[in-house]
Formats: C-alpha cells, structure tokens, sequence
C-alpha cells in the first residue's frame, strides 16, 4: 500500500531550454533529495526506522540524477542495517497499473472488472510502457517473467508530443498540452504517417512522423497563429501516435494470446490513448489496466512496490555498494 508519495517536479526548471539538461537535473537531485525523503515518512507517519528496506531507481537514465538517488538511498539503507533494494526505471513503470488494489477510472472504459483483482489473475499480458523517452512492448508471463517485445528505434512517443509541441510553439514537456488542444481538434485534418504500422516487428519509430510535421509546417507557416487549424493539427499527430501505438499493442496480445492488455508511462496519461485503447481491446474481449495518473508519470510510488514485491519473493536485493546502471536493459 502506498502511505506517500513525493513528487519534486523539474518541469518547470527544464522548460526554459526546451528539455532536459543533465547538469541542472543533478543538482536539483541533490537540492531535492533530503526535503522530499523527510516529506514522504511526514506524509507517512513513519520514522526512517519504521522503513522495512530501502530502495532507490538503479537505472536506465541520466548518471547523474541515478547516482544521487542510488548512493543516498545504500547510504541510508546502510546506517539503519536495512536490505537495500535497486530497481529498474521500466520494471516499475511496468508493475505500476497494479499499485492500486481498486482504480477510480471512467467507469465507462471496460478496465479490470474486478477492481480487486490482482496482478496474478491477468497474466500472461502485454505491457505497453510509453513515456518521454522510451516505447516499450513488453510479454509479461508471470511475476518476473517478462520478454521485451520491441522499443523505439528512434523517438519515443513521448519525445515525439515533445518535439512536435515545440515546433508549434508549447512549452516542455508539451505532451499534456497537446492533449487538451486536440481534444477540441479534428483527427481527421491532416494525413500524418503512421509509422511501421503495418511491418511484422513490434518495433516503433516516431522521429519520421515528426519530420513529417516539420515539413507540413515549413508549407504551413502561418498555421499556429490559427487557433482552430492549430488544435486540428494536435488532433491530427495525436491520431497518428495513438493509432501506431494502439494497434501494435493489439496485436501482440492477440498473436500471444495474452488475456490482459497494461499501459504505463506519462504518456498513458493522454487521453485518446485511454479512449482507443479502451475501445479496441473492449471489441477483442481483452481486459485492460491503465496505471492510475498520478502513478504514471516519473514517481517514487512504483519503486517503492516494486521493491516490495521483491522483498515479498525474496528476490536477492542489490548489493548496498551496487553501481548505477545508466543503459540497463529491461
Ligand atoms: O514517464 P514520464 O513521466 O518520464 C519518462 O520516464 O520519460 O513521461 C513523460 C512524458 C513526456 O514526454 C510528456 O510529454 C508525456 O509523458 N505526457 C503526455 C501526456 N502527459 C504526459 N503525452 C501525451 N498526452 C498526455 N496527456
Ligand atoms: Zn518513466
């Protein structure tokens, strides 16, 4: 059970240079780390003491940023003589649409019919894991037994809402803003690429649609003054991304024969994504489960229940003085 769960946003700082800078990520890591901590056990109503184990993101991701939160956490975890768990940025992502027992969703999307179900009861599932810098169609067939089936070659589906916000103009990270502009847009506007839509991998590329946006753009210059054909070009990207990521998802669940469908990721935040893939999976008889949106952008909550599954397996932990894992692989 999640008792709390501190979120230190970086947005705001980044968004000045369009997106992340390693440097000043590091830095607010080491600004940041001890309030949030004595936040979280505030929030809790726990002393470090109180703590069962320690764990910390072990990698993929920036060094700098990993490196702060690992050694802190070994740190503390060393001086209470507490088992010290590291994990992995994706495997927590993946595990996170299960952190909440019953989900307070549209109940018009046909999510897990039992909200007490757990994450046993719906496997093997195919786990789409979308965020800022990663697309991931992963197997899942049983607690710890997962198989990636393909990733991004290129752009991520975040990093695409990223870099094509930017094009027109919306602040980093521009994903949210998309999201509400194509909300009142037309999807049908303009005719985007869908990129390897139709190739037999579970690979994805976004970084063409995005070149493809740059081009209509350089034809279209005037384009973003215009409020309405603006939100008619979010509707249009957004289509196109949701549409990829929609159908390569269904269909590896359906070639697998996986029962359930998870997505994960600050981008399973967007809301034609929710609304497609709710649609799709509902026609194929194939349950689904979002992770919640608090627990899908970048949190400390998905760590912290992964390690206790972990723990609960009694899976070996790290060692305390393990080294961070900037590239792991999931
Ligand atoms: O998982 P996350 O918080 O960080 C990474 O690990 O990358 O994902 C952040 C990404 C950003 O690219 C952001 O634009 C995107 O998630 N995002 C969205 C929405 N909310 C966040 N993209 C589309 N629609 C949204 N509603
Ligand atoms: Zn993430």
């Amino acid at each position: 059970m999640v008792l709390s769960n501190v979120i230190a946003s970086q947005t705001l700082l980044h968004a000045e240079y369009g997106g992340v800078v390693p440097e000043l990520a590091t830095r607010e890591h080491l600004r940041n780390l001890l309030p949030v901590a004595r936040q979280a056990l505030r929030d809790a109503g726990l002393t470090a003491a109180d703590m069962d184990a320690v764990a910390a993101t072990q990698g993929p991701g920036l060094p700098g940023a990993l490196l702060i939160g690992l050694k802190a956490a070994q740190a503390l975890a060393f001086s209470l003589g507490k088992p010290f768990i590291g994990i992995h940025h994706h495997e927590a992502h993946l595990y996170s649409p299960w952190i909440s027992a019953s989900q307070n969703l549209n109940p018009n999307l046909n999510l897990n019919p039992n909200p007490h179900s757990s994450f046993a009861d719906f496997q093997p599932s195919i786990s789409l894991i979308v965020s800022g810098g990663h697309t991931l169609l992963v197997h899942v067939k049983a607690e710890f037994q997962h198989r990636v089936l393909g990733s991004t070659v290129d752009d991520a589906a975040g990093e695409c809402f990223d870099k094509v916000g930017k094009l027109i103009g919306l602040a980093y990270p521009a994903g949210p803003e998309m999201d509400r502009l194509a909300a009142q847009g037309n999807p049908r506007a303009y005719a985007f690429p869908r990129p390897m839509l139709n190739e037999p991998g579970d690979g994805f590329s976004f970084s063409g649609l995005k070149t493809s946006v740059r081009y209509f753009l350089e034809k279209n210059p005037a384009l973003p003054d215009d409020p309405a054909r603006l939100r008619d070009l979010c509707a249009s990207v957004q289509a196109a991304i949701v549409e990829v990521l929609v159908a390569k998802t269904i269909r590896a669940a359906l070639r697998l024969g996986a029962s359930c469908v998870t997505v994960s990721g600050g981008v399973a935040c967007n809301s034609a994504l929710r609304r497609q893939m709710a649609r799709e999976c509902r026609r194929e008889g194939l349950v689904l489960r979002f992770a919640e949106t608090k627990y899908s952008t970048d949190n400390a909550a998905m760590i912290a229940i992964l390690a206790e599954r972990k723990l609960r397996a009694r899976l070996p932990a790290a060692d305390i003085d393990a080294d961070i894992e900037p590239n792991w692989a999931l």
